[in-house]
């Protein structure tokens, strides 16, 4: 059989564990994988993507900045996708016509409750932030059953739209000063750890019992997760394990075939470099 042609379409994509990622599933599976790191030209994203579809891609995985670009390329979205509009994996392929699902969400519940053992059901979360990341998250997280969201971001105005859109009772925009008290669950996902920082926030959001998720990661602890474990004795994770997750969600829509993660995440967390 020819390899299965696939490739991860964003810019930058140098940096992509996809690849790797990917074929490590495709070994587990015994696919023979033909993956590929496509850059995307500002613009260019459905004449890269139709290039790839005619040359024989069976799909593709999407990274920033073409999560929207891809969602308008789908014909038929799954409901994760069409709540976030936002698409990171592509079936060409699929009976009806080219299909766009978004794993990310489910990928960080499948990190949250499988991996770590957090839970989410029935709990008290502080999710930070409302750009693209949080908002291909919180569909999920909602499905995942929480007691309520509150949803905090530095620009209120984006956290009360992403909210109006998600039209869920249990989810509700939150000032700083109408943040409660040792929440459950806080769930970073600003970008504020790129640049060394962290969001200005009080510090009693954060109790001994709570567990805090950082949906980045790098080679050590994050910027947000130094910041909670100097502030309280709670648990941290970072986003290495959702990145993984997300992937095998992908690989499932590809080839229906279920991979196995724990050891992936322990070989890729031994090889990740420092963040930049
Ligand atoms: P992404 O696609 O990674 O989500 P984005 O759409 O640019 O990127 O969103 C970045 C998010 O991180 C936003 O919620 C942003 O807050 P604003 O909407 O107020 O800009 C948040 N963010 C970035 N730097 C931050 C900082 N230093 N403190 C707090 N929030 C920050």
């Amino acid at each position: 059989m020819d390899s299965q042609k696939l490739a991860v379409l964003g810019n930058p994509v140098a940096h992509s564990r996809s690849p790797q990622i990917h074929q490590d599933f495709a070994r587990q599976t015994g696919v023979e994988l033909d993956y590929r790191k496509i850059v995307v030209p500002d613009g260019k994203f459905h004449e890269v993507a139709g290039d790839f579809i005619s040359v024989g891609g069976v799909g593709f995985n999407i990274t920033l900045p073409c999560k929207g670009d891809a969602y308008d390329l789908a014909e038929l979205r799954s409901k994760s996708a069409t709540r976030s509009r936002a698409v990171n994996t592509i079936v060409a392929g699929a009976a009806g016509g080219i299909f766009g699902d978004n794993t990310d969400g489910a990928g960080l519940v499948r990190d949250l409750t499988q991996n770590l053992e957090w839970k989410v059901a029935n709990q008290r979360l502080l999710v930070l932030g409302a750009g693209g990341a949080v908002r291909g998250v919180l569909w999920d997280l909602l499905q995942a059953g929480p007691q309520y969201i509150h949803l905090y971001n530095r620009t209120s105005s984006k956290a009360i739209a992403v909210v109006e859109q998600l039209g869920d009772s249990r989810i509700t925009a939150r000032e700083l000063d109408d943040l409660e008290q040792g929440y459950d669950l806080v769930i970073n996902g600003t970008s504020a750890g790129l640049s060394g920082k962290v969001p200005d926030l009080p510090e009693n959001i954060l109790g001994k019992h709570s567990h805090c998720y950082d949906m980045v990661y790098g080679s050590g602890t994050t910027t947000f997760n130094e910041w909670c474990l100097s502030t309280s004795k709670c648990e941290v994770a970072d986003g290495l394990g959702m990145l993984v997750e997300q992937a095998a969600l992908s690989f499932k829509l590809w080839f229906a075939e279920e991979v196995q993660t724990r050891e992936l995440i322990v070989s890729l967390r031994e090889t990740t470099r420092p963040m930049s």
